[in-house]
């Protein structure tokens, strides 16, 4: 499966689906009295999420952000659960949710006025309260009100939810108290109960509820600022790679890029590779960054171009070919995470924000991984 349905450049991502298909048997390990609720928003971040439907199918739902992205999904023919975190904000969204069979998330008094003044037939969703995170959500004191207000309107609600602040940060009090805060809504009906993202299930045991709804798990990526994807038995699912355009020779002194960063302290050998801020690869990347250049580290020296980046090549035994594709994060060998701790954001951020042609795989990743590391030894 490809698609240039994104922007094309020269970047090269490939998706692994046994990835997250082994990424989503491990959530499903983790909180096995639970149910699946796959998060695919921000197009499953940057994993593309029609293409990733079918390593998700064991999912018991999925989680998106607007109304929009749930609609891609029914008109892709999906009929599983789909929980839409921003809810609706207009009357045809309203309407949407309940002709579409969507669980839009009520967390807003708008919200609560657009279904009082309307006549719906068959709307079910869930409500949110904000424990602690201070984004959306009700204040749980005020959950009677909802309830009666949702009960006059005859709407379904199927579930009571509530997010995390700092479920990364382990340790961090404000878990236990926003749990407490949880525990402590009085709904007047039996209704399923969800706190638990990727954080969470990797965690604790005691926050998997009635649904959990891993993200940034299942595409193999860490949560934790100081454990990586591979600790936690993850497996990567995106593999990003861009040509070598160009090979230089440079000498002792010359500098590199814009504003003259870098500056050769001997003579150089370096590859010109074509990729840069443009393909959402940061310019905030600081010298001496890896990239991959067979089995090999080299590393990315003066600053990051739109559509190209310099990579010192010095230590190779033999320059690689033109075209021959480097490796800037993926599969094991460099994982994300190093990537966005080198600028100080989280991997999320890199995985939604890069663009180029994709291409999905379904073998084990061990097996993709080898093809890729034949295809650069014989190039
Ligand atoms: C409400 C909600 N639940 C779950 C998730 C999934 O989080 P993660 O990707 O950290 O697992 C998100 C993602 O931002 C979210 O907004």
């Amino acid at each position: 499966m490809t698609s240039s349905d994104q922007f094309y450049r020269n970047i090269n991502i490939r998706i692994d689906l046994a990835s997250i298909r082994h990424n989503l048997r491990c959530a499903k390990a983790l909180a096995p009295a639970s149910k699946i609720m796959a998060v695919v928003k921000a197009d499953a971040y940057g994993h593309g999420m029609t293409q990733v439907l079918p390593a998700l199918h064991d999912a018991d739902g999925f989680a998106v952000a607007t109304v929009e992205e749930a609609m891609a999904l029914r008109r892709g023919g999906e009929n599983k659960p789909v929980l839409v975190f921003q809810g609706f904000r207009t009357l045809d969204q309203l309407y949407f949710c309940a002709e579409a069979k969507l669980w839009p998330v009520i967390h807003d008094q708008h919200q609560l006025e657009l279904i009082s003044s309307n006549t719906l037939k068959d709307l079910s969703c869930w409500v949110k309260f904000d424990t602690g995170m201070g984004r959306t959500g009700f204040q749980v004191q005020g959950a009677d009100s909802v309830y009666r207000r949702l009960q006059a309107a005859a709407v379904k609600v199927v579930g009571v939810m509530s997010h995390f602040a700092c479920a990364d940060m382990v340790e961090d009090i404000s878990n236990d108290r926003q749990l407490r805060e949880f525990n402590s809504i009085k709904w007047p009906d039996p209704v399923a109960l969800s706190m638990a993202n990727s954080a969470a299930i990797l965690s604790r045991t005691d926050v998997q509820l009635d649904w959990v709804r891993p993200g940034v798990m299942l595409y193999g990526a860490s949560p934790f600022k100081h454990s990586d994807a591979e600790s936690l038995g993850l497996q990567p699912a995106m593999r990003v790679t861009a040509p070598v355009i160009a090979i230089r020779d440079l000498k002792r002194g010359q500098r590199i890029g814009y504003g003259g960063r870098y500056q050769c302290d001997r003579a150089m050998k370096v590859a010109v590779v074509g990729a840069g801020y443009g393909d959402g690869y940061p310019r905030a990347i600081p010298d001496d960054t890896s990239v991959i250049l067979g089995n090999q580290r080299c590393t990315v020296i003066g600053c990051i171009s739109m559509d190209s980046m310099i990579v010192d090549i010095s230590s190779l035994a033999v320059p690689p070919p033109i075209d021959y594709p480097v490796t800037l994060w993926g599969h094991g060998q460099l994982r994300v995470d190093e990537i966005a701790r080198r600028v100080n954001t989280i991997s999320y951020e890199l995985l939604c924000g890069i663009r180029g042609q994709r291409q999905w795989i379904d073998a084990p990743s061990e097996v993709n991984v080898r093809k890729i590391d034949k295809d650069l030894s014989t190039n």
